[in-house]
């Protein structure tokens, strides 16, 4: 039977093309909610569109981290599936990347496009739709700024974000710079009726490993030692559950990690 708990919702997936946005993505249609996709790789989102058909999904292909894409992305929304007035009431930012390495030890070429992503990229797109978010309870007070509905924010951190990692630490420093970020704007935002939630996930076997330049022997012993790994679908189920809850309950902080992860 097709889950509609979020039937009614407009969401914006960012790093949607692969791994665990794209099974954001998917889990949130399967749910019920119209869906923008981002990522750079069009003819990904493309695929993804159709799979989940041009009624419930639309691309914005693009670099996460400019700003004119990530009002691109919340303009589609309200244009698409928020008959030109409603605004994106789901936006989960994912677009990431990894790094292999230390601040010692790590290529040093490829530290600004990542700060860039991962941090830079994030506070836009938090902004962006906070301040959007912000308008549907615009001259409400009290219990009354949850009469419209329930508005979301899911960022996904790391646990190297929260737990040093020493053999990823310039990776994990722009997580860490999340996890500050999600948590400051949920005291700013929660008043207000808008979830701000942070999603920590440990090791998800994906395309991460791939992009961060992780030496595939070395990832096999983790996944030997500490596997299974999580899959994109466990972290996608866990966001959609977050989601479904009634607008007034809140579960914000959620590190999830493969059972048999000790470290970090
Ligand atoms: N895998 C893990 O172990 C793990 C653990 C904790 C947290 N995370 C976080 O989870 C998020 C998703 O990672 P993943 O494991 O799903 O990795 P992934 O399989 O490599 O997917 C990353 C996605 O982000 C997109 N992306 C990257 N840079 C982008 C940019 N500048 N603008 C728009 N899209 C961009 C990629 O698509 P394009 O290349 O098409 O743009 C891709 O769709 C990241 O924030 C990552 O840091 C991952």
């Amino acid at each position: 039977m097709a889950h509609t708990e979020l039937g009614g919702r407009i969401a914006v997936v960012t790093g949607a093309s692969a791994g665990i946005g794209e099974a954001i993505a998917r889990d949130l249609a399967a749910r019920g909610a119209k869906v923008v996709v981002n990522a750079r790789r069009a003819d990904r989102l493309a695929a993804l569109v159709s799979s989940l058909g041009e009624a419930n999904a639309a691309a914005v292909a693009g670099d996460a981290s400019e700003p004119a894409v990530v009002d691109r992305m919340l303009d589609v929304a309200r244009e698409r599936f928020g008959a030109g007035t409603r605004e994106a009431d789901l936006v989960v930012v994912n677009a990431g990347r990894g790094l292999a390495g230390s601040v010692v030890t790590s290529d040093v070429t490829q530290w600004e496009q990542m700060v860039r992503t991962n941090v830079l990229g994030a506070a836009h797109l938090i902004r962006a739709a906070g301040r959007r978010m912000l308008k549907r309870t615009e001259g409400k007070t009290g219990h009354d700024v949850l009469s419209g509905g329930s508005q979301d924010i899911v960022i996904i951190g790391s646990n190297v974000g929260r737990h040093i990692s020493p053999f990823s630490s310039m990776y994990g420093s722009t997580k860490f710079a999340v996890n500050s970020m999600a948590e400051a704007v949920r005291r700013e935002l929660g008043p207000r009726g808008i979830r701000v939630t942070l999603i920590a996930p440990g090791f998800v076997t994906s395309e991460f490993q791939g992009v961060a330049g992780y030496e595939t022997a070395w990832f096999e012993e983790v996944k030997q030692r500490i596997g299974p790994t999580l899959t994109p679908e466990d972290v996608a189920r866990t966001i959609g559950f977050v989601v479904s809850q009634p607008a007034s309950v809140h579960l914000c902080d959620v590190l999830i990690r493969p059972t048999r992860q000790d470290y970090p």
